[in-house]
């Protein structure tokens, strides 16, 4: 399938220390794409960079054909439009209501003025995520899933192309992931929208994305649907496997 987005040799150093190394990955339109790989090996520096939040030191980024590395600070701006990310730390603002967090980048970035168009919108979103009746709540009044929740929904408001998950999943119990895992397959079928999600949780990776890129000091090792990664015969590959279906073993 064509890729809506693919990175070209993509490097990335932090004070000598070469975090990203000649990255080529490729993500199909459409499709969810998990990126695993142990703590401190570049997953999210490679997000962010995708994201434009972190400038390579080398390499290219294009989405569908544009390249997002030959782009000015504008075009950047105009075209992370496009990108919505729901970053573990990317908290929503305590101080407002859900429905001042959701229609902060509706006023902000697409300088939509018309009140009930707003609304409009917030609502439609609150229902999908299965969160009606809370616009008015503040975010302290909410449980953790449900603030999780409403996270995804305003990385949704703008209607992006791509949504980039961050670890969505970690530190939740296993009935959270496992609503929050269906949450991104819902956002990729219902939404139409290419999710890539990097996380700790490898059989869900395994269960609900189309194709799975591991990414080990900087380097992907591995990079193919579920059942080529499952075939793999790259030791990392074999052991991050093994290691994370123990269960299945006895
Ligand atoms: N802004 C930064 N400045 C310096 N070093 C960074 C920065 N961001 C990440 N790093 C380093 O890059 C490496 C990879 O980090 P990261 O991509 O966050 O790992 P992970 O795979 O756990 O997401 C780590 O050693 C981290 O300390
Ligand atoms: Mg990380």
């Amino acid at each position: 399938m064509k890729p809506i987005i693919r990175t070209q040799s993509l490097s990335k150093t932090f004070n000598n220390h070469a975090v990203l190394k000649n990255v080529n990955l490729a993500i199909p339109e459409k499709s969810i794409c998990a990126i695993i790989g142990q703590s401190g090996t570049g997953k999210s520096v490679l997000l962010k960079t995708i994201l434009g939040m972190l400038k390579p030191d080398s390499g290219k980024i294009w989405f569908k054909d544009t390249e997002l590395t030959a782009l000015d600070r504008n075009g950047m701006i105009a075209l992370r439009r496009c990108f919505g990310y729901s970053f573990q730390n990317a908290a929503l603002f305590d101080s407002m209501t859900v429905e001042e967090n959701l229609a902060f980048p509706l006023r902000e970035a697409l300088r939509i003025k018309n009140q009930i168009e707003i609304n409009r919108r917030i609502t439609e979103l609150l229902d999908w995520i299965e969160l009606p009746g809370i616009a008015s709540k503040r975010p302290d009044e909410l449980s953790g899933g449900m603030r999780k929740r409403v996270g995804v929904a305003r990385a949704l408001v703008m209607r992006p192309e791509v949504l980039f998950f961050d670890e969505p999943t970690t530190g939740l119990d296993p009935v959270l992931s496992e609503t929050i895992n269906n949450l991104v397959v819902r956002v990729n079928r219902e939404l139409d929208i290419t999710c890539v999600m990097i996380t700790h949780d490898i059989p869900a990776a395994f269960r609900i994305a189309d194709r799975i890129a591991v990414l080990d000091q900087g380097y992907i090792i591995a990079d193919g649907t579920p059942l080529e990664i499952a075939r793999s015969d790259h030791p990392l590959v074999r052991d991050f496997i093994r290691i994370s279906f123990v269960n299945l073993e006895v």
